[in-house]
């Protein structure tokens, strides 16, 4: 099975599989806030979300893509949590969040800008304590990684978010996720990692173990644990 190449200048169509993943990620984000905001005496909360494969924000048909998403779930918990809080005579939450948008296709960058911009323009004038600053990133994954780590210690981000959602099945090489999750320098780190197990499976080598080992090492395993 081929991989489809997203059409970002065009306007990429949104696939079936795609609409249920966002599902997952906005009903998942949107718990994560909940939980992580919810003492009446917590008055601040920082993050840091990596897309590392964020795409070109809307499709096509206007739906919006992960860092959409993202945006439009950080504004609908801290208004949520603040109208709770003034009801209950409790102190108001602030929300400092780095959203650090990576894509390999430039197309697909410059089309983010301009569906982030309107956003972005709409919180910094209506909700004025949700804190949001928009990095972009035009490089692979792998290669944009030591700067995302620059950006995040830089702003001593303790929690971190990181939607891993490639093309395919080996973008991600297993030494980064290892060196994400194992990192001292953001105590709190949740990965969203997607791959496509049919593409790897139908292009599986299994009769040359030279290719098989190169296919396998993005997960860290190696031909005999496969049992090749
Ligand atoms: C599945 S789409 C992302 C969709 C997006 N997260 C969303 O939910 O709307 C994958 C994206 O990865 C980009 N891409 C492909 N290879 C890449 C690489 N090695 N590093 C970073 N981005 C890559 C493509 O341009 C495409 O926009």
């Amino acid at each position: 099975m081929a991989e489809k190449p997203y059409e970002w200048a065009e306007g990429a169509t949104l696939e079936d599989h795609s609409r249920r993943k966002h599902k997952i990620l906005r009903e998942y984000f949107a718990e994560y806030l909940a939980v992580r905001c919810q003492h009446p005496q917590q008055e601040r909360f920082r993050l840091a979300i990596v897309e590392g494969f964020a795409g070109g924000g809307r499709y096509k048909c206007g739906t919006a893509g992960s860092p959409v998403i993202f945006i439009e779930e950080l504004k609908r918990a801290i208004e949520g949590a603040n109208m709770q809080r003034a009801v209950n005579g409790f102190a108001l939450i602030e929300m400092e969040c780095l959203l650090i948008l990576n894509d390999l296709s430039r197309d697909a960058i410059e089309g983010l800008k301009g569906h982030m911009a309107p956003l972005q323009a709409e919180i910094a004038e209506s909700v004025p304590r949700l804190h949001l600053r928009v990095e972009y990133l035009n490089h692979t994954f792998e290669g944009a990684y030591p700067r995302v780590k620059e950006f995040i210690s830089a702003g001593r981000y303790r929690n971190v978010l990181f939607n891993l959602d490639q093309c395919g099945h080996s973008r991600v090489e297993h030494r980064t996720l290892l060196d994400i999750m194992r990192s001292t320098q953001h105590p709190s780190v949740e990965v969203f990692y997607t791959f496509a197990i049919e593409a790897l499976l139908s292009f599986l080598e299994k009769s040359d173990p030279d290719r098989l080992k190169a296919q396998l090492r993005p997960f860290g395993i190696n031909s005999i644990e496969l049992g090749a």
